[in-house]
């Protein structure tokens, strides 16, 4: 199967299988959302029914959930859990440090809360997320449907105080209609095009009333497996 795979497919294949391999018996894993993850949970799901093994899986989305099922891996959510062994979910961007953007499937929020929760967060990407520094893909920043436009005006004038090289805010849409997350909430593309200081941007974001979660992941990744197009695999 996979050398029919374009090489981003590829890339993310083989990071999300060494990923896999991390998982053992027993363990509560967190399961993220995205192209790369939904490869680690068809691959937890081959080895939960090829080898019997028993995982815990709490998914980040409910498009994992039902994934997750589908594979024949045991769902349970957060509280049930209470603590993970380890989460693994794919980043839209990761830098030097493991610092991350997120968000760009708009399930940063349940994303942020389990990895967390978990005691090692291992993220899976294709060589093309790494970066010098943060801030090319567009920040997502989970906002309530309340009041948006004010929350939208209240993030361009933090914007504007803040180390970075653009400040256009976009409301993500599906179709004609608001993206709405899981959580029920809209999603704000912040277009920054380079964050100089993330930990800062993360903090002073967070602070605006109707943010509910920004998609700065600072201090969370532990360890960054990255994968490439002619199937090579990195642990970083
Ligand atoms: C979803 C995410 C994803 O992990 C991120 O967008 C990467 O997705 P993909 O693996 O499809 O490139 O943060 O909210």
């Amino acid at each position: 199967m996979i050398k029919d795979l374009s090489p981003i497919d590829k890339a993310k294949y083989v990071a999300a299988c060494r990923a896999a391999d991390l998982v053992q018996d027993g363990m509560r894993v967190g399961l993220g959302t995205g192209s790369t993850a939904a490869w680690l949970v068809r691959r937890l799901g081959e080895r939960v029914r090829g080898e019997g093994l028993t995982i815990k899986g709490v998914p980040t989305s409910t498009a994992t959930a039902q994934l997750a099922r589908e594979e024949g891996i045991e769902v349970i959510s957060l509280d049930q859990a209470g603590w993970l062994d380890l989460t693994i979910d794919g980043a839209d961007e990761f830098d030097g440090e493991f610092n991350l953007i997120k968000g760009g499937g708009a399930a940063l929020l349940q994303e942020k809360i389990v990895a967390t929760a978990s005691d090692q967060m291992v993220v899976i990407a294709d060589a093309g997320k790494e970066v010098e520094t943060l801030g090319a893909f567009p920040l997502p920043v989970e906002v309530i449907p309340f009041g948006w436009q004010t929350t939208r005006t209240l993030i361009e004038e933090a914007l504007d105080t803040m180390d970075v090289l653009g400040t256009s805010v976009t409301l993500r849409m599906n179709g004609e209609a608001p993206k709405v997350t899981d959580e029920g909430n809209h999603i704000l593309d912040l277009h920054l095009k380079r964050i100089g200081n993330a930990r800062q941007l993360a903090l002073v974001m967070n602070q605006i009333p109707g943010v509910v979660e920004n998609g700065l992941f600072i201090d969370i990744c532990d360890k960054v497996i990255v994968g490439y197009g002619d199937g090579r695999v990195e642990l970083r």
